[in-house]
């Protein structure tokens, strides 16, 4: 076979108008090598020929024959030329022209078999290209978040910032932003905790997946609000729990259902100030059973309060960890809620006896949280700004729940029963005319609203028809815009 022959089998694809000429000839050429168009120990074309074929300077080609070379796909023989190298491995070879594999067709065998248990169901959190949607129920009032201020705050703080903050941080969180937090919620939910207590956390989640992993072994029971919030499970259910569900009613997690079902359990999950998704506060004999029994039974408790903040009427309600004198309640936090969803920062507030374990654990996972990032919230917290956006949201929510619950009743009366909830993001609506809220909400959907059916955050004890809707970061406009829409959806049967 000549040279011109081997190289006018090549059939290379055309260069793509943005990339370098020189990256292009040497995929194209690493391309025929792995599926064979150039054989093991076959000689290169030259550089010249490649250059006039292709009207490339022979300054290009070389560049591309230098990385093929130093990548070991060819060898040169000094005084000879260029060969393609003959001992690159089969597995390589051909691989490079089959069709890739779409993302998310993975096969079931390419995932472990503990994997595929906890990934189905999953729904992955959509990336929205908008805010302010009627009725997303996972999003503050991003439109009116104080952004100027934010902006102004970040370059102050990362202007001033020592050096050392570029450097690696703390495995528990920055000490100044756990400091911080440490205050606000000793004042606030009235939370008794030192800094050192505290765990910066990307986010619920993360300190979710933390728990569950530090603190359940594969085949402990594990009592989940039913409803409840499906996330908590998935991350429970991750590390092998097996899942109680519990009942609930209007004084929030049935206690004496949960030492029924599984009175040895290992841990309980409780929403106690807001209970997602019912908006029930757990009452105070509540609290103090749930108390007795993870103490009785060595249990600990995740007290998540996602959205404590938000209550319309009265004050926030005392968390649950203030009662706890036999130091079972870890206390859960989120600024994704109170500030913005991107921000993914929240904490955990640990029972001493725990905060090495879970330093250590933070540390094999990622290392430490973004510090740049906590230092910011630090100094937005300290200077008093995040104390007055949450009073300001306060306000904002309570009149945005008056406004959907207003228009509710007066366009979807008989069709719709709208909870005028006294806190939180999101609400309830019952259904008076759908049996199922699956094809309540399909229907509402297809309209462009965003709502869930109730039934989707159930496992065992079903509710009546009824559809999640979020009202916080939606304005008075875009609420009676969807309440009309709703109104439409779910008289069309
Ligand atoms: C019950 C509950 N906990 C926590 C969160 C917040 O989770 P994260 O901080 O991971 O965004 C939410 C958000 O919707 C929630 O509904």
């Amino acid at each position: 076979m000549s040279k011109e022959e081997t190289f006018q089998d090549l059939s290379l694809n055309s260069p793509s108008g943005q990339q370098d000429l020189w990256r292009w000839l040497y995929t194209e050429l690493r391309a025929a090598i792995l599926d064979r168009r150039l054989k093991p120990g076959a000689r290169m074309p030259s550089t010249r020929s490649l250059s006039a074929q292709y009207s490339l300077s022979r300054g290009t080609v070389v560049a591309a024959f230098e990385q093929l070379q130093a990548e070991g796909y060819t060898r040169t023989e000094v005084g000879s030329g260029t060969y393609v190298a003959s001992g690159i491995p089969e597995g390589f070879l051909s691989a490079t022209r089959k069709p890739a594999t779409p993302v998310g067709t993975a096969s079931k065998a390419a995932i472990s078999k503990h994997a595929q248990q906890f990934l189905k169901d999953v729904e992955v959190m959509p990336a929205p290209h908008s805010v302010g949607k009627a009725f997303r129920s996972y999003e503050p009032a991003i439109d009116l978040f104080p952004v100027d201020l934010w902006a102004r705050v970040a370059s102050r703080v990362l202007r001033r910032a020592p050096r050392s903050l570029y450097g690696h941080g703390d495995a528990a969180g920055y000490q100044p932003l756990r400091r911080a937090i440490a205050e606000y919620v000793g004042a606030s939910p009235g939370v008794r905790c030192s800094a050192e207590q505290i765990i910066i956390t990307s986010g619920t989640q993360q300190a979710l997946d933390l728990i569950s992993r530090l603190l359940v072994t594969m085949g402990d029971h594990v009592w989940m609000e039913d409803p409840g919030y499906l996330r908590a499970l998935q991350a429970l259910r991750n590390t092998g729990a097996r899942i109680v569900p519990v009942p609930v009613d209007e004084d929030g997690l049935i206690v004496k259902a949960g030492r029924k079902l599984a009175p040895k359990a290992k841990l309980a999950y409780v929403t106690p100030a807001n209970q997602f998704p019912m908006g029930v506060t757990m009452s105070a004999d509540r609290r103090l059973e749930l108390l007795r029994w993870a103490a009785s039974a060595n249990a600990w408790i995740i007290e998540d309060e996602y959205d404590a903040e938000y209550r319309y009427a009265g004050r926030p309600v005392a968390a649950l960890q203030t009662l706890d004198s036999s130091g079972c309640v870890i206390y859960v936090g989120t600024f994704t809620k109170m500030l913005f969803n991107a921000l993914r920062l929240g904490f955990m507030v640990l029972p001493e006896r725990l905060v090495d374990a879970f330093r250590s654990a933070r540390s094999i996972i990622d290392l430490h949280p973004p510090t740049l990032d906590q230092a910011i919230l630090a100094e937005f917290i300290t200077e008093g700004h995040f104390g007055h956006h949450l009073r300001r949201m306060r306000q904002i929510y309570a009149e945005r729940i008056d406004v959907l619950k207003t228009a509710a009743d007066e366009h979807l009366n008989g069709l719709l029963d709208v909870v005028h909830t006294g806190a939180g993001i999101r609400t309830l609506g019952w259904l008076k005319t759908w049996k199922s809220d699956r094809d309540a909400t399909q229907k509402v959907r297809k309209l462009g609203l965003e709502v869930s059916p109730l039934s989707m955050f159930t496992v065992k004890y079903e509710q009546p028809p009824a559809l999640m809707l979020g009202f916080a970061g939606c304005n008075p406009a875009e609420l009676r815009r969807g309440v009309s829409i709703l109104a439409t959806a779910l008289r069309a049967r």
